[in-house]
């Protein structure tokens, strides 16, 4: 596959969690000059062998060799001195400071003043092609402009392996290409690229090698080449076809459920459409232009500074003062971690957290009936491990997901609002959220507010395009015409 030894050899790395083998002796090379694509379904243990390259995580058994010589790392610090360095998902950056003195934290060397250091910030950006303003302050930079100081804190401290977890999910697909070029340059300068991703596509435009996890091991280690089509990766992955399809019913629409007309708030200006039951609408634009304040005013977060937001029938405030949202409004958050679910409670306790109706008598909880609704529930959605017992933290991301949906869903919402429904899951995930969303269809009208073209495409009866707070043009997703423009209208041009 590669003549050149490694610059990383993984041999043999164990990790287990209590009964779940998170890493089961993992053997897998690291070479410099090339991308290496990590994939696996949620849970597969692509986190915990990166947690445990970068110095986070603990190997129960296991020996990590750079450059043939092995080392053990006790802490991220010390993986970073031997060169290898991890681009959080969660960007540990000082907003208050510049860019420049983010860089330079921490670095014990000499102390340079103000221009030298930028100075070298943007010469080093400029060699790997990562576009900043050494000056600016974090607090004013986009996701993808934070993302690119983080790879410039580790390029600066001389990374020879650099490992990125899911780094497009922050990203907009604009930015996304803006840090292909920025890997691909990374790796023509000898630099090793770890690469975690669920979208195929990227990994069929990027990766050199790629290694594919299942249930803690490896399953497979190969050469792009050797994969043929996205299909192929998709089967090997999973270990049976996944043809990312769906079943879809007529588009009956039926009585109006959500009108919002003439909204106007902060970050917002003017918005106008409607939901019906029995159809889904598609927010589609590029993250950040509007889509999280609408769905903070119209699942009651925030109040409207201008404009109406009736939610079947009713004005906002009274609906939800006067309980109609209990059963009648379900909302996906778009972080399941953070708002859907608690992690250290078990899942009978998730399961109550939106849905005390029917399990209360009195003041007392019936538990052993929620237990048993719960379970019917895990079986219905086949939510794995199918154990109530278990604490939300131990579920994969796209179990967890099927847990908030079943949770919502048992509810028989009129109006549901998904945020981002599939980030970072899996693609069999994907399809079981994809039928659940489109099943729901049938007695509530949806809105979905999603980044993801193909999603949208996927799920929508007629598309919203938003951009700048604004809603730019909504139309049925087979207009062709329209749909043609989309890209167009995401950048914000007219209709
Ligand atoms: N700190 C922890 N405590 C207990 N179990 C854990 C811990 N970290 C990970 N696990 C478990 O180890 C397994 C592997 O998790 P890991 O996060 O590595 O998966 P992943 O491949 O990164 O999944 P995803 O695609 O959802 O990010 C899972 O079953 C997970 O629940
Ligand atoms: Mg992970």
């Amino acid at each position: 596959m590669n003549g050149s030894p490694p610059v990383v050899r993984l041999d043999g790395i164990t990790k287990r969690y209590g009964a779940v083998a998170a890493n089961q002796d993992i053997r897998l090379d690291i070479h410099s000059g090339r991308i290496h694509a990590l994939l696996g379904e949620n849970g597969a243990g692509k986190s915990t062998l990166m947690g445990i390259l970068s110095g986070m995580v603990q190997p129960d058994s296991g020996r990590i060799l750079i450059d043939g010589q092995p080392r053990a790392f006790r802490s991220a610090r010390e993986a970073i001195t031997a060169g290898i360095g991890m681009v959080y998902q969660h960007f540990m950056l000082v907003k208050a400071m510049t860019v420049a003195e983010n860089v330079f934290l921490g670095y014990p060397g000499v102390l340079l003043n103000r221009r030298r250091m930028e100075e070298t910030v943007a010469q080093l950006a400029r060699r790997f092609g990562l576009d900043i303003d050494p000056a600016a302050r974090i607090g004013t930079l986009s996701m993808g402009e934070r993302q690119r100081v983080e790879i410039l804190k580790l390029l600066f401290r001389d990374s020879r392996v650099l490992i990125f977890d899911e780094p497009t999910s922050v990203l907009t697909p604009r930015e996304s290409e803006h840090l292909f070029d920025a890997l691909r340059r990374m790796a023509a300068q000898g630099k090793a690229i770890v690469f975690i991703t669920h979208k195929l596509d990227e990994v069929m435009a990027l990766s050199d090698d790629i290694t594919i996890l299942r249930r803690g091991s490896v399953i497979e280690g190969l050469a792009t080449t050797a994969v043929t089509s996205k299909h192929e990766l998709a089967r090997r992955m999973v270990g049976r076809d996944v043809l990312l399809q769906v079943q879809r019913e007529p588009y009956e629409p039926r009585q109006l459920v959500l009108r919002v007309d003439g909204l106007s708030n902060a970050g917002l200006r003017d918005i106008r459409l409607e939901v019906r039951q029995g159809e889904i609408l598609g927010v589609v634009g590029v993250a950040g232009n509007g889509q999280k304040p609408l769905v903070e005013a119209i699942c009651g977060l925030t109040a409207p500074a201008a404009g109406v937001v009736r939610i079947l029938g009713e004005d906002w405030h009274r609906f939800y003062t006067h309980r109609r949202w209990d059963g009648n409004l379900a909302y996906i958050p778009e972080d399941r971690r953070g708002l859907a679910t608690c992690r250290n409670l078990d899942l009978v306790d998730n399961f109550l957290l939106t849905t005390r109706q029917g399990f209360c008598r009195g003041p007392w909880l019936l538990r052993r009936r929620a237990t048993r609704k719960a379970l019917r529930l895990i079986r219905d959605f086949a939510i794995q491990p199918a154990d109530t017992r278990i604490s939300a933290r131990q579920l994969s991301g796209g179990n967890l997901q099927k847990l908030v949906l079943a949770r919502e869903f048992f509810r028989r919402p009129r109006l549901i609002v998904a945020e981002q429904p599939t980030q970072g899951l899996d693609i069999a995930a994907i399809q079981d959220v994809w039928n659940l969303l489109l099943n729901a269809r049938k007695a509530a009208g949806i809105l979905l507010i999603t980044g993801d073209l193909t999603e949208a495409l996927m799920l929508a009866d007629r598309l919203a395009v938003m951009s700048a707070g604004r809603i730019v043009d909504t139309f049925p997703v087979d207009d062709a015409d329209k749909l043609d423009r989309i890209g167009l209208m995401m950048a914000g041009s007219a209709a």
